[in-house]
């Protein structure tokens, strides 16, 4: 009896070992180790002897601490990529925080922003955006570094020595607090709306240099009206009275869910806040005012660490109906989509469970993507059905504008179409010209209606379309003359 018990005992050991071996076999590969390498020696692509050993490590940082104006001289990693839901310290006391820092730190960013660039207030003569109110700025604006005399001049030496003498005026622009970051939206916008003005900063671009505030609002589906709105800011108060009878069921509703506020990450109802009152948040149309931009900037959520987050000013939601690739970097691809997935929250779930999120359900949010549909480019009454100057209707030097861009300043590359726009994602490797982290691959944006929308590029940098074309001229090598890109700015503005 004690024989077979013993026996027995043995076989269920000798099953139990072999089984767990078998069952220890598998979980081990479940955590398999991966492929390593043996000796393995970095590639260096000509990345990092030229740009990241060049970069500074980015500081550790407290929520709302200020930030470095240069952020593009920095790199490195964050300790975690999630976001707390922590001040660090009691709402008072963020608040008297905040009461100290902001007065030092917006004459700190006034300083550095006139550094940069002169905003002497000087208008194209007789140039106004499509509502008519507000005259288009002229330029280039970006200041020349000492020893520089003329953009000419400087469009005539190369990247490495541009780089090596650090003569590039066009460096990226970061938040002006890039702790905190999210939206800031602009003074003629706030005086409106005192439930966005921040308590720890401002915007940082003059007014002037901004799209007009209230944009006209054009529909693909009512061309006759011209301005929908007729000098309106469309609300939730307004919005039935102006288009009841003009829109379908659907539009309607999507247009009052892009009108409608719900929480975003700093405006919300707790205290984990940027406004002095607990907010409703913010609504699609509170940066896409009446469907275009108020130019309103925020950081784009599509990479960590916080301090690499590119600054990205709002774009126009104008003709989207005619882009493949929505938002610079995120590579979305329908409005739908981009209505479903646009949370304010960073790209954090997390922040967005605590602080509550609009509604996302597919029928809604179609229905934005209906109303989006719908928001046509502005009249550009000397383009032909082709996307060509009428000549009758043009001037000697917007017809040469548009042979520069078509020819010499081959703009049509990336820059073609009914909207002006090729769909891709390019990288322009703007980092040749100055010491920083490469931004990588960006969106091309489209160019119609584009006097409509300053500043320019994704993070604004360049103020006024002179600069962009100055921009270009220098990145593309293309060594324009005066009169080449005073026409290219020409033809712009029919666009
Ligand atoms: C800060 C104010 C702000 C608010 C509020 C906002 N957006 Fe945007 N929107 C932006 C910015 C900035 C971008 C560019 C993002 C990027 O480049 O990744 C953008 C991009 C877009 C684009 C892509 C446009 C293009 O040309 O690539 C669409 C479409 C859009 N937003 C729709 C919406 C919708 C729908 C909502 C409401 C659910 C919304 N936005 C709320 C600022 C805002
Ligand atoms: C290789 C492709 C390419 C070429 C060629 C090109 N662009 Fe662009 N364009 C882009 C990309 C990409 C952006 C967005 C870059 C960014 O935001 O950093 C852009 C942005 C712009 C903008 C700003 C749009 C906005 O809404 O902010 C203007 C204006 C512009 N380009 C004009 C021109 C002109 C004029 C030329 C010719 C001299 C030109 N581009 C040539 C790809 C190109």
């Amino acid at each position: 009896m004690k024989k077979k018990i013993l026996l027995v005992g043995s076989i269920i050991l000798l099953v139990g070992v072999v089984g767990f071996q078998i069952i220890d076999k598998n979980l081990h590969m479940l955590q398999s180790p991966g492929a390593v390498v043996p000796n393995y020696e970095e590639s260096d692509y000509g990345l990092r002897s030229n740009y990241v050993d060049n970069l500074k490590k980015f500081p550790s940082l407290n929520l709302g601490e200020r930030t470095p104006f240069d952020l593009y001289r920095y790199g490195g990693r964050d300790k975690t990529s999630y976001m707390s839901l922590d001040l660090g310290m009691s709402w008072k006391e963020w608040v008297v925080y905040h009461e100290k820092q902001k007065p030092e730190l917006m004459a700190d960013v006034k300083e550095y922003m006139n550094s940069r660039y002169d905003f002497s207030n000087n208008p194209i003569e007789g140039v106004y955006m499509s509502g008519n109110r507000k005259q288009v700025m002229k330029g280039p604006i970006s200041r020349l570094p000492e020893g520089v005399n003329s953009f000419e001049d400087l469009a005539q030496r190369s990247a490495e020595d541009i780089k090596a003498k650090d003569l590039f005026p066009y460096k990226p622009l970061a938040h002006p607090l890039h702790s905190t970051a999210h939206m800031v939206f602009p003074e003629e916008y706030l005086e409106y709306h005192p439930e966005h003005r921040r308590i720890d900063v401002d915007h940082d671009i003059p007014d002037n240099y901004l799209p007009e505030f209230p944009p006209p609002m054009f529909l693909t589906t009512h061309k006759e009206y011209g301005d929908i709105t007729k000098g309106k800011e469309v609300t939730l108060g307004n919005y039935f009275e102006i288009f009841n009878g003009l829109l379908t069921p659907e539009q309607m509703e999507g247009l009052k869910e892009l009108l409608k506020p719900t929480p975003s990450t700093f405006f919300n109802h707790t205290t984990f806040r940027v406004t002095i009152q607990p907010s409703a948040g913010v609504a699609c149309f509170s940066c896409h005012a009446n469907g275009h931009t108020n130019g309103a900037f925020e950081v784009a959520p599509d990479t960590r660490p916080q301090l690499a987050r590119l600054r990205v000013g709002t774009p126009s939601m104008r003709g989207n109906y005619n882009l493949m690739q929505l938002a610079s970097k995120r590579s979305i691809r329908s409005m739908d989509h981009f209505a479903e997935v646009e949370e304010y929250f960073e790209g954090d779930p997390g922040i967005q469970q605590a602080i509550g999120p609009r509604s996302q359900r597919r029928a809604v949010t179609n229905r934005m993507g209906d109303f989006n549909a719908i928001l046509d480019f502005p009249p550009a009454p000397k383009l032909g059905p082709l996307y060509k100057l009428i000549p009758s209707k043009a001037t000697e030097q917007e017809l040469l504008g548009e042979k520069v861009f078509n020819g010499k300043g081959q703009c049509i590359t990336c820059h073609s179409g009914p909207a002006f726009v090729d769909d891709y994602m390019h990288d322009l490797q703007v980092e040749r010209f100055y010491t920083g982290r490469p931004e990588g691959p960006i969106k091309t944006f489209p160019l119609r209606g584009i006097k409509d929308s300053p500043p320019y590029l994704h993070d604004g940098r360049c103020m006024t379309l002179n600069d962009t074309v100055e921009f270009f001229n220098l990145i593309l090598e293309l060594k324009l003359s005066k009169e080449e890109k005073d026409a290219l700015v020409a033809y712009l503005i029919c666009l």
